[in-house]
């Protein structure tokens, strides 16, 4: 719980303060989760960035000593953190405690020379790290820890799911595998502070966020980096500490739109990625899209980039994802689960086209823990009840306003197991209305769909918009299908689990494979056949169950 005497000391009315006190007692905790004080959303990125901004990136030799790298770099000022990883080289993330030590190190690093090619010679925060004798330092034995940022395989996946001891066991495990790692995290940070300084030569005090899964704590391993360059405070720093009877505006340059103005700022920005950015290769410009976007790579990191702008709404649905992952445990486990079901069975893709993506599967989950009884999350329209002044947010017109701090939303009171949410969310989208009904976060409950497309899912902003439009009926039939089939099994499991030494897949292990659903679905089929036969298949299938036969488990 946020201490009383913070919620007080907000400076406000009398009349702020009351709803405050009231709103801290609303706060009463019941439930069994976490106490330790969350941090909020903000709070996190600012940290972050902080951190990013003294910390600069090194591709160093293949045999290097960690002791004496260290020691070289400390010359420009101590080191906070660091760690190594492997991407087509060894690489070093370097943290300093102060930004002065980047400068410093700067000041010390020269240009190449070329040969026959001609480099640019823009001083980045991306360093090439070469031995002066490399003859001398080859002999030393490199056994330099290296932090791995790649997803598990599907086959070590799957051994740990077996030998897992419940299907929670099992959904917290795949949690544990897929999520981002702390190394990973401060990787993509930076990835974005490097863009910033790229942009920032065009775009003084510019910032470059990053925003969806990086950052919204739904983000698997190997995921892409959505990023945003923020134009929104540039010139907005000191106009209230100008005093006089006069007021100075940049000179500028005006476009018809908003759209245009968006499309030229990244046209250039694709451009200086293109030529200047050390790392960024394969540089698209998507600038007729709904949302215009720069598509490129950061080798040295490995992320595939997507750069956009003036996208505060898109930071604000992360901000409110990071805060339903936040408030119970059990949210991301499912969240997670349910989006590698999805991708295992190709409903979703890396490819855009007239499949579900990532984010709607999210909203679907927020949506059905929203309907459970007790709810598990709140609807965003109590988030905004609770909020105050603080809080207030209005983006392009739109009420984006919510309770931004965490410790003073009252846990649920639900203690569903995740086996019994991951089977009823299978049955509850398996028999869900899509043909009347859309699926809406803010309200918390089904509403009549405004228009025809096959799935609708209000977006939590711009509430006329769908965020599933894309959706086609054919795909929506195969995520039905896909949900029936799936309840099926894991109730089918209930009756009939091998025991893990068996070695055989089972609850979510089993429902990862989609040979294994879809003999499922030609099971069902067969059942359909007429009483005679199925009465005969019945009887094959007790014969085959009996102990002397009984080794198939999947068989169902
Ligand atoms: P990944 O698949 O892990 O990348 O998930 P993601 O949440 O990052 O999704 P994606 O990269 O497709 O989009 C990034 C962010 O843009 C999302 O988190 C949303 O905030 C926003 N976004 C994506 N699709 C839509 C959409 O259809 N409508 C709206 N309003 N926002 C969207
Ligand atoms: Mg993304």
């Amino acid at each position: 719980l946020r201490p009383t005497h913070r919620l007080l000391s907000c400076p406000g009315t009398v009349a702020a303060d009351a709803k405050r006190e009231e709103q801290s007692s609303r706060s009463v905790e019941t439930g069994s989760e976490d106490r330790t004080p969350k941090k909020k959303f903000s709070e996190v990125q600012k940290e972050r960035r902080e951190q990013a901004q003294r910390t600069v990136l090194i591709h160093c030799p293949n045999k290097i000593s960690e002791k004496k790298f260290l020691k070289y770099l400390s010359q420009h000022g101590p080191i906070s953190h660091h760690f190594f990883y492997e991407s087509f080289g060894l690489y070093a993330v370097v943290e300093f405690c102060q930004k002065e030590s980047v400068t410093s190190l700067q000041n010390v690093t020269r240009t190449p020379s070329m040969g026959t090619e001609a480099a640019i010679p823009f001083k980045s925060r991306f360093f090439n790290l070469k031995l002066k004798n490399p003859s001398s330092q080859t002999s030393e034995k490199s056994s330099i820890p290296c932090s791995n940022h790649s997803p598990p395989s599907s086959k070590k996946l799957s051994e740990l799911l077996c030998y897992a001891e419940s299907v929670d066991d099992q959904l917290n495990t795949l949690l544990k595998e897929f999520q981002l790692t702390e190394e990973d995290i401060k990787l993509r940070y930076l990835t974005c502070s490097l863009i910033e300084d790229l942009a920032a030569a065009y775009f003084q005090d510019c910032t470059v966020r990053p925003f969806g899964s990086s950052v919204n704590s739904f983000g698997k391993l190997g995921c892409d980096l959505d990023m945003f360059l923020d134009l929104d405070e540039i010139g907005k720093l000191n106009t209230s500490k100008t005093s006089g009877n006069f007021l100075m505006e940049f000179q500028v340059k005006n476009v018809p739109s908003e759209r245009i103005a968006t499309q030229k700022i990244l046209s250039v920005i694709g451009e200086c990625l293109d030529h200047f950015g050390p790392g960024c290769v394969g540089v698209q410009k998507i600038l007729n899209a709904r949302c215009p976007l720069v598509r490129f790579s950061h080798q040295a990191s490995g992320f595939q980039c997507d750069l956009t702008t003036n996208n505060r709404i898109a930071l604000k649905s992360s901000e409110l994802l990071y805060m339903y992952g936040a408030l119970d445990s059990r949210v991301r486990a499912l969240v997670f689960s349910i989006r590698c079901w999805a991708r295992a069975h190709s409903l979703t893709s890396s490819i855009p086209g007239s499949w579900i993506t990532n984010f709607s599967l999210t909203m679907m989950v927020i949506f059905f823990l929203q309907r459970r009884s007790p709810p598990i999350l709140p609807t965003l329209d109590y988030l905004k009840t609770l909020a105050d002044a603080e809080d207030k947010c209005i983006i392009e017109g739109h009420n984006c306003t919510f309770i931004r701090d965490l410790n003073r939303i009252k846990p649920s009171g639900n203690t569903e197991t995740l086996e019994s949410l991951l089977k009823e969310f299978f049955e509850y989208f398996g028999n869900f209305a899509f043909n009347k009904n859309s699926i809406n976060i803010r309200q918390g409950r089904e509403q009549n769909k405004p228009e025809c497309s096959p799935l609708h899912i209000q977006n939590p902003f711009e509430t006329s918009l769908n965020i599933s439009k894309n959706v086609n009926q054919s795909q929506l039939q195969k995520f039905v299908d896909l949900a029936r089939e799936s309840a099926w099994i894991l109730s089918q499991e209930d009756k009939d689990r091998p025991s893990p030494s068996s070695n055989q897949p089972w609850g979510l292990a089993m429902l990862l494979q989609p040979s294994v659903v879809s003999s499922v679905s030609l099971a069902k089929k067969k059942r359909r056949k007429p009483a005679s036969e199925r009465i005969k298949n019945l009887l094959e299938s007790i014969k085959s169950h009996s102990p002397e036969n009984d080794t198939d488990t999947n068989g169902k």
